[in-house]
């Protein structure tokens, strides 16, 4: 019998390198009701979630993913249990500290996006502080999403572009995709190719509304503590079994 290192590594050697997706977004989600399972507090499954951030994020890198961004915090998240909240606050804190000696010695960049100016004062000095340590690192980057929602960050990116054309600097008639785009919180990071959710659950929670147009989505059972590098590298490889039309017919894309 192959033992699981032998089996994960076949797994792996199966992804073709040349079609492996620049962009990997996830929504974790699950962590409350492996609690439960487990006869645990909600809390004790965000913190066993930050080993399949690990394992996310390593396996992302080994296999050549450039940008990986993982939905964290939501804008609706902060009507949950206030001590919900501060448990999560204080993990995220405590994991960016942790870990930012390992982050940045395997080339990590770290970023945050969503209302920054919102989260309490440690929370974004510790990631402004670890976004700046780590921001000459490229060989993939990290990028929480944290009190983030793709209808505040649109309604974001409609004031800007109203401030900006207000003042004379841009010509509404000019305004076009790429518009949109560079006036995101993600402006400058291609789309995600891969959308990937945890726990069953089938919708998308306000994340990336406008990037992942075309995204394949991935779904699975699996509850996010238990995620691990096979889920990912799974994942990837029913990406790489797609036909991506964007419109065209199939015998556009394959000339037969
Ligand atoms: C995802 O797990 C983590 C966050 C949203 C912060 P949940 O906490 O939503 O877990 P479930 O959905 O209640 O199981
Ligand atoms: C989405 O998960 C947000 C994050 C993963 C951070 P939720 O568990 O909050 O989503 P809903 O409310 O069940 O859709
Ligand atoms: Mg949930």
């Amino acid at each position: 019998m192959k033992d699981p290192v032998e089996l994960l590594d076949e797994l792996k050697a199966r992804i073709d390198p040349e079609r492996v997706p620049g962009h990997v977004a996830i929504i974790m989600d699950g962590n409350g009701r492996w609690a439960k399972q487990h006869g645990e507090h909600r809390i004790v499954g965000h913190a066993n979630g930050v080993r399949s951030v690990r394992e996310a994020l390593t396996g992302a890198r080994e296999i050549g993913v450039k940008h990986l961004t993982l939905y964290a915090f939501s804008t609706e998240n902060w009507n949950r249990p206030e001590s919900e909240v501060n448990a999560l606050m204080d993990l995220l804190v405590k994991t960016v500290v942790d870990e930012l000696a390992e982050l940045h010695a395997n080339s990590v960049r770290l970023k945050a996006i969503g209302d920054l100016e919102s989260l309490p004062d440690t929370c974004r000095d510790t990631l402004k502080d670890a976004s700046r340590r780590t921001a000459g690192n490229d060989r993939i980057t990290l990028t929480l999403a944290l009190s983030y929602s793709a209808r505040w960050e649109l309604t974001e990116m409609a004031r800007r572009i109203a401030v900006k054309a207000k003042a004379g600097e841009l010509d509404p008639a000019s305004i076009d995709e790429s518009t949109v785009s560079a006036n995101l919180c993600t402006a400058g990071t291609p789309d995600p190719e891969l959308l990937i959710r945890t726990s069953g659950e089938l919708r998308i929670s306000n994340f990336l509304l406008w990037q992942i147009a075309y995204a394949e989505l991935w779904f699975t059972p699996v509850l996010w503590p238990d995620f691990r590098k096979e889920h990912l590298f799974n994942a990837v490889l029913d990406y790489q079994s797609r036909e991506r039309r964007f419109g065209k017919t199939s015998e556009q894309i394959v000339p037969r």
